[in-house]
């Protein structure tokens, strides 16, 4: 369903990604780990075309991504992204947020809108806060706001860059919950996460990176059994290291284990802020 065929990416002469391929199949789950700086974000983001590349090719089904003659913004309907630090607009309720693009992108009207971001709120288990705004939320609350927002559109995949690492650690749990679900729905998913318990859960695959580079493409048991490489040895090893008491082969696999905060630093890209652009690049 989705093909990353041997992009490759530089900003002025750094490259930060060098020839990257791999293959999403419909409902699958492949989560993306790698170091801060690997090209983690940058990869996901050139999936619904939020960055550019300069070789290689994406396709999602039949469509090519980075083909001047893609129209992005139909593509974007099929493909939800979440972000670290949620994007809602802070001036819509969150019913406001969830049927702002219902409306305005798939033309729904108002109740059809309405009845449909009720549904996925229910199903976010946010079914009481339609009316509140999202600065009365907590981080957890506004996450699964977000990822309602997303699924409003009746995406065909979803793309999450680290939709937890800017949660309070007692918030995580709530979000990566709603994320099995989803996985377990048959959603195809693409996860940037160190969420490795929520990747030993659901992911079919780990695409590890390094430097700009898959390192490896793992089914998820190999991956965290016998990695293959000794980059991706050495961050397992970094994992662990800050969970020491944690024994990986024998705890019950809970989605919140192994929190690694790596990182704060926000994704670059060119979303825009603007009132007339979704976060994820869909211009309405
Ligand atoms: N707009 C930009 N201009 C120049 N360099 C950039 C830009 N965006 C990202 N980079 C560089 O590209 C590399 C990959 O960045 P990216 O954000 O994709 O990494 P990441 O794996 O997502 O890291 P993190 O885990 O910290 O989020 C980094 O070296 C980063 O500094
Ligand atoms: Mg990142």
């Amino acid at each position: 369903m989705i093909s990353i065929g041997n992009i490759s990416k530089a900003y002025a002469a750094t490259p930060v990604l060098k020839n990257c391929s791999f293959t999403v199949d419909k409902g699958e789950v492949v989560v993306i780990c790698g170091p801060s700086g690997s090209g983690k974000s940058t990869l996901i983001q050139c999936v619904n075309g939020l960055e550019s590349i300069q070789s290689g090719q994406v396709r999602i089904g039949e469509i090519s991504v980075h083909d001047p003659h893609t129209n992005l913004s139909m593509l974007r309907r099929k493909v939800g992204m979440v972000f670290q630090h949620f994007e809602l607009f802070p001036h819509l309720t969150v019913l406001g947020n969830l049927c702002l693009a219902q409306r305005k992108v798939l033309g729904r009207s108002r109740e059809h809108a309405t009845d449909r971001a009720l549904e996925l709120l229910a199903r976010v288990g946010l079914a009481d806060q339609a009316y509140k705004y999202p600065s009365q939320l907590s981080g957890g609350q506004q996450q699964r706001v977000a990822i309602a927002r997303a699924l409003s559109l009746d995406p065909e995949v979803m793309l999450f860059d680290e939709p937890t690492s800017a949660l309070d650690p007692e918030m995580v749990g709530e979000v990566l919950e709603v994320m099995v679900a989803l996985a377990r729905d048959g959603m195809t998913m693409i996860v940037v996460t160190h969420e490795m318990g929520f990747a030993r859960m659901v992911a079919d695959w780990i695409v590890f990176m390094d430097a700009g580079e898959i390192v490896e493409k793992s089914r998820v048991e190999q991956f965290f059994s016998c990695p293959e490489s000794h980059r991706a040895k050495a961050f397992l090893a970094s994992i662990t290291r800050s969970h020491p008491t944690q024994d990986r082969a024998e705890r019950p696999v809970s989605a919140q284990e192994e929190t690694v905060h790596t990182s704060q630093h926000a994704s670059s890209g060119n979303r825009g802020a603007g009132t007339n652009q979704d976060p994820s690049g869909l211009v309405f």
